[in-house]
């Protein structure tokens, strides 16, 4: 299917322009259909304030809340978590109260010092990746949100001060970053090796920082570690064009195995590929190039199709010859990835392959008692547990952890389906998972992940409320509701922002 033939039913632009798409309809059906994805978009919005408002109340500042207890956690090293994830989301929902009270924390935060480890993959994508986010938004299409422009000018300050503090992770003999690091004595968890997402997730946020500031030295650092993994050594380390191992040596860059998934500890460096070829296609079409080998190769090589269900398509993961067939909620990521690519580069078989993809992980949404799918699952005919042969049957796999931890990729991929197809099937699935995680997640004070996504009510509870709700989950449902505002991603080369991997859009070079 090419990408410009697939119908339109209904895209955001058409119901901004009814009169030129639906000259018979004018009246009725748009504006019914205006009024549901308003409602809708009200929502979300409303699932936003109630949990900021238990955040806020209960576990500001730290990083996290309990929605359960009403407690709160540290596990992103104390520095307000989700209030600098919550940003963006805040900015695009145009909630000005929430906007000015982050901007107001961020001032106060003393990077510099905490009593844990720093993840320097997780304080990226999330502070850093948080601030810059923020500070692209609140400069350019949103600038009319915060009157006090010194308020905006600290998002960038902020992130150079956060930069120069982890900035000596880098300080290796490869130029291969440690992930685990003491920010205090400069030491590090002793790691011989870092994992191919930690290290090829940074590039966008560091090379953002750089294009801000006019200080090289944060792309250089990134773009340093990335090469490593654009040209992988040995050989053995890219079993398949484009397709490379998990775990890189520290000292000499060299990869440490062959063992190549799209799951969690490999998933966000594919998707780093194409997306920093979309921040700017100049500087990083080597990136581009790399995508498109990994992502034939992943058709050719890791595309599998269960045997009880073959109209579905999951990835597999390879190492040494041999396949296993199981795959994550985290690796749900894929369809939207493809997509993006797919019209990105003008390739229908990218789209049509994207497409199957998201088939695949709504189906892990669609066959389980909550209408919300599982942490990981398997299709391997050899492993089916007796209690699961009737889930296996029906639905095509089988549960290998049944957790909920508020995760949005299945949603962020039907929001690229959305967004690139204009069809309203995607819509309603983002729809029925946003009701359903209400259901199910809501507590009085935000929303708690679920134990068993196949038992009734969800099983139990975990009381934590992850930042990335605020920065992932219900942005993305929001936006496939919203307006056609310049961060929505966009058919073709028309890309104003790309997102990086905690959904915290940046503006394009
Ligand atoms: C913005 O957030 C505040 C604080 O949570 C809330 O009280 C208010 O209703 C929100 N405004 C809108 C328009 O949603
Ligand atoms: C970091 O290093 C300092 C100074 O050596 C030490 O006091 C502290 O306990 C270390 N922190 C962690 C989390 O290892
Ligand atoms: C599964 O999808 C069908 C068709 O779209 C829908 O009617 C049904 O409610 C969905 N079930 C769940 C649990 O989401
Ligand atoms: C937590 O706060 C919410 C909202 O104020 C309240 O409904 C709930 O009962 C509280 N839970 C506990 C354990 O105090």
């Amino acid at each position: 299917m090419h990408w410009s033939s697939i119908s339109l039913p209904l895209t955001a632009l058409s119901l901004a322009a009814p009169a030129l798409a639906y000259p018979q309809a004018r009246a009725e059906q748009p504006l019914a259909q205006t009024n549901i994805r308003n409602s809708r978009a009200d929502a979300v919005k409303a699932a936003f304030v109630h949990a900021w408002d238990g955040y806020s109340k209960y576990a500001y500042p730290n990083d996290e809340l309990h929605p359960i207890s009403n407690g709160s956690g540290n596990s992103r090293n104390g520095w307000g978590a989700s209030a600098v994830d919550a940003l963006s989301t805040a900015v695009i929902m145009r909630n000005a109260t929430i906007v000015n009270q982050i901007l107001d924390h961020v001032a106060l935060i003393d990077y510099s010092t905490t009593e844990d480890k720093v993840s320097l993959f997780e304080t990226t994508i999330r502070y850093l990746g948080g601030m810059l986010s923020g500070y692209d938004l609140l400069k350019g299409p949103a600038a009319g949100l915060v009157s006090d422009k010194a308020k905006v000018e600290v998002l960038l300050t902020q992130s150079k001060k956060l930069a120069d503090v982890l900035k000596f992770a880098f300080d290796t003999p490869s130029g291969v970053p440690h992930n685990n690091v003491n920010i205090t004595s400069h030491g590090n968890d002793g790691a011989k090796t870092n994992g191919l997402a930690v290290t090829g997730t940074l590039v966008l946020e560091w090379t953002r920082l750089s294009d801000l500031t006019g200080d090289q030295q944060y792309a250089q650092l990134s773009q340093k570690a990335q090469s490593y993994l654009l040209k992988p050594q040995p050989e053995s380390a890219e079993p398949f064009p484009g397709l490379v191992g998990s775990h890189i040596d520290i000292e000499t860059g060299k990869f440490a195995d062959g063992r190549v998934s799209w799951d969690g500890g490999d998933d966000s460096f594919y998707e780093y590929l194409i997306k920093m070829y979309v921040y700017d296609p100049k500087r990083f079409s080597t990136y581009k190039d790399r995508w498109v080998q990994a992502a034939e190769s992943t058709i050719k090589h890791l595309a599998s199709h269960p045997e009880t269900r073959p109209d579905l398509t999951f990835l597999s993961s390879y190492n040494k010859g041999a396949y296993t067939l199981s795959s994550q909620h985290l690796t749900c990521f894929d369809g939207g990835s493809f997509l993006l690519g797919g019209t990105v580069l003008q390739r229908d078989d990218f789209i049509k392959f994207g497409l199957d993809l998201v088939k695949g992980c709504h189906e892990t949404y669609n066959q389980t008692l909550t209408g919300i799918g599982p942490e990981s699952f398997s299709w391997d005919p050899k492993s089916v547990p007796a209690s699961q042969k009737e889930l296996y049957e029906r639905a095509g796999f089988y549960i290998t952890s049944g957790a909920y931890i508020l995760r949005p990729e299945v949603i962020e991929s039907f929001y690229y389906a959305w967004r690139l197809t204009g069809q309203e099937m995607y819509r309603e699935w983002i729809w029925n998972a946003f009701v359903a995680i209400d259901k199910y997640c809501r507590t009085g004070s935000g929303y708690a992940g679920l134990t068993n996504v196949n038992a009734a009510n969800g099983g139990a509870r975990y009381d934590n409320q992850e930042s990335f709700i605020f920065a992932e989950v219900l942005k993305y449902i929001y936006l496939a509701f919203s307006p056609d505002d310049v961060w929505q991603v966009q058919r073709g080369k028309g890309n104003k922002f790309v997102y990086n991997t905690e959904a915290h859009p940046i503006q394009v070079a």
